[in-house]
């Protein structure tokens, strides 16, 4: 070739989705499987949601209000914040983009954990900068070692609350203590996809620590359990000077009108998050008991999602999996080669799910044991 480019680019691999349910039925014919693999809320859209979209109407030849400003002031008086603090993104993804754009230039660097996230590397990859991967303590970010990693180069540090693929978490006082020793010219990207989903206790809610820390933004999204992952709409929250640089970087219509109408009908709909919890918890509870049962190790997590461990035949049992129309995500792009990782799902989602996995018998998760 005779074109040049950004040798970084060669290193990237494109980010790899779950197997969506129509490739499934194209490759194997197989009609009705469930798909538990992207961490989606199993329940569909919410009735608020149905409702904007009937009123949207069919109206497409106007572009959506760049500014996003019905939806900031949806999302200032929820969290009881200025909508200064606002930037919008065509789903979370694009904001972890806008914050590395915004921070990272070659010679800079951004730390994150082993198994964190697979976007973090992707964004500052693209960015220029290097990534510098902290090995995880058992799955979860080694904070510690995280901050001993810092340097003059250090701009961005990623960290997910809980961690996708792990499912891991970091408790309030951990997070605290992480915060208040990171200099404040590093910026901490607190990634709270997940955060709705969670009960366990002595969890940090980012927004909160957002007035200690000037140099902290929490990034959330409309994907999970709002259940508007199609939409496309993701947010940070930072301090209204950061904000201001990610809206100077970001693309004019990041987030499309019927997205953001969504979002607004989704963030008012109390009922339908409140139900997607409760489910979510009964789902995990229902997961880990079947996993038990079966003998099939798992990493507790405080998500909408577990990781399990079946061994050396993971690879195997996610082929056998979608044979019986259950798509789980393989994980080795992780580097997690003997994991799978299951969106908890309606229940008789995660009880097919375990009624299929048991089906693969004891030789293809040999001598695994839950932990206790
Ligand atoms: C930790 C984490 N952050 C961000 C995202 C991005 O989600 P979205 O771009 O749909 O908001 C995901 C999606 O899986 C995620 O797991």
């Amino acid at each position: 070739m005779s074109y040049q480019l950004n040798e970084k680019v060669l290193s990237l691999q494109p980010y790899q989705g779950g197997k969506p349910l129509e490739e499934l039925a194209r490759e194997l014919g197989i009609t009705d499987a469930i798909k538990l693999a992207s961490n989606e809320n199993p329940r569909g859209s919410g009735e608020g949601v149905q409702n904007a979209l009937r009123d949207f109407g069919t109206e497409f030849s106007r572009y959506p209000d760049g500014n996003g400003f019905a939806l900031k002031q949806a999302l200032a008086s929820t969290y009881q914040i200025n909508a200064d603090m606002l930037t919008l993104g065509n789903g979370s993804n694009d904001v972890l983009d806008l914050i590395a754009r915004v921070a990272l230039s070659p010679d800079t660097n951004a730390i994150m954990s082993e198994f964190a996230f697979v976007v973090y590397p992707l964004v500052t990859i693209s960015a220029g900068a290097e990534t510098v991967v902290i090995p995880a303590r058992e799955y979860g970010a080694d904070l510690s070692s995280m901050l001993a990693a810092i340097n003059a180069q250090t701009r961005l540090i990623f960290l997910a609350n809980p961690n996708n693929p792990t499912g891991t978490w970091v408790e309030k006082d951990a997070l605290e203590t992480f915060l208040s020793a990171v200099p404040e010219r590093v910026i901490v990207v607190l990634d709270e996809a997940y955060i709705e989903y969670v009960t366990k206790d002595n969890y940090p809610d980012g927004l909160t620590l957002l007035s200690r820390f000037p140099n902290l933004v929490v990034v959330r999204t409309f994907s999970k359990v709002y259940g508007l992952a199609a939409m496309r709409v993701g947010y940070a929250i930072s301090s209204p000077e950061l904000a201001d640089y990610m809206n100077r970087v970001r693309q004019p219509f990041n987030s499309n009108s019927i997205g953001m109408a969504c979002a607004i009908a989704a963030l008012g709909d109390e009922a339908y998050m409140r139900e997607s919890v409760e489910l979510n918890t009964r789902g995990l509870i229902q997961l880990e008991s079947g996993l038990e049962q079966l003998g099939v190790t798992y990493i507790p997590s405080a998500a909408n999602f577990i990781t399990i461990e079946p061994g050396e035949s993971a690879a195997e049992v996610y082929d056998q999996l979608l044979r019986l129309g259950v798509i789980v995500r393989p994980l080795a792009n992780y580097g997690l080669h003997q994991h799978l990782r299951v969106t908890v799902g309606l229940e008789r989602e995660n009880e097919r799910f375990l009624h299929a996995l048991g089906q693969l018998g004891n030789q293809s998760f040999p001598g695994q044991k839950a932990p206790s």
